[in-house]
């Protein structure tokens, strides 16, 4: 039978490498709602719908259309998986998923993705609206001096080296737009076991959270 983990934590918290490896070793799917917000929210911002409950947010919302394949994120038919990655469209995005018709919007896309087998999903509701039902639920969380050195590495192993003070405040910025947003704002899910990723390597945490699915599938909580 199918089922879904949820991994849910501010930015830089460790959780898409993570997620995608506890996937990889679990052999399921692994999806990245970040990246749909991310995407939704640079097309918003190129048809000029300002980032605010409106009627022309209301009617550009069903024209948009966001499709994972494989790695790769579309966006209206168009790959759009490197410009996600921006900083610009970090700062998009948490403006636009603030929206309710955006969250909206979006939810049918995300729960769509059980029908694909299962899955390890992370974001920030997918164990408390999005898949609230979920057998195993963990929430990531880092100090933001951790989040933002890690974000550093990220940018110069990508050849995008950037202060990391900049990065810092940025990500202050976010946690407290993400955090204190009246619909779904970041938190930590019911029954999901929290993680302080601060002091621990990816291998640590990775090892973690599969020791607990591994426990998880032995009592029969999850069934593959
Ligand atoms: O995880 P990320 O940094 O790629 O997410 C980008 C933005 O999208 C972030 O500001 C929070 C938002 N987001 C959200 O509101 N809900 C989710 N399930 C996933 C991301």
């Amino acid at each position: 039978m199918a089922y879904v983990l949820t991994i849910d934590g501010p930015a830089g918290a460790g959780k898409s490498s993570v997620a995608k490896r506890l996937a990889q070793l679990l052999g399921i799917h692994y999806l990245d709602t970040g990246a749909i917000y991310r995407a939704i929210a640079l097309v918003l911002a190129e048809e000029g719908v300002r980032p605010e409950e409106s009627e022309s947010l209301t009617q550009a919302l069903p024209g948009i259309r966001i499709e994972l394949r494989g790695g790769a994120v579309l966006a209206n038919g168009v790959d759009v998986s490197r410009e996600i990655r921006t900083p610009r469209a970090d700062k998009l995005s948490s403006v636009y998923s603030a929206l309710p018709s955006v969250r909206r919007a979006l939810l049918g896309l995300q729960r769509d993705q059980e029908q694909y087998g299962s899955l390890v999903v992370e974001g920030r509701d997918e164990g408390s609206v999005v898949f609230p039902k979920a057998p195993l639920k963990f929430f990531l969380t880092a100090t933001p001096e951790a989040r933002a050195r890690r974000r550093c590495l990220e940018r110069e192993r990508r050849g995008e080296p950037v202060s990391y003070e900049e990065v810092l405040a940025a990500i202050r910025e976010r946690d407290i737009a993400d955090s204190s947003r009246e619909v779904s704002p970041l938190v930590q899910p019911e029954g999901a076991v929290r993680i302080d990723t601060s002091d621990m390597t990816e291998d640590e945490v990775v090892e973690c959270l599969l020791s607990r699915v591994r426990d998880a599938l032995a009592k029969g909580e999850i069934s593959a």
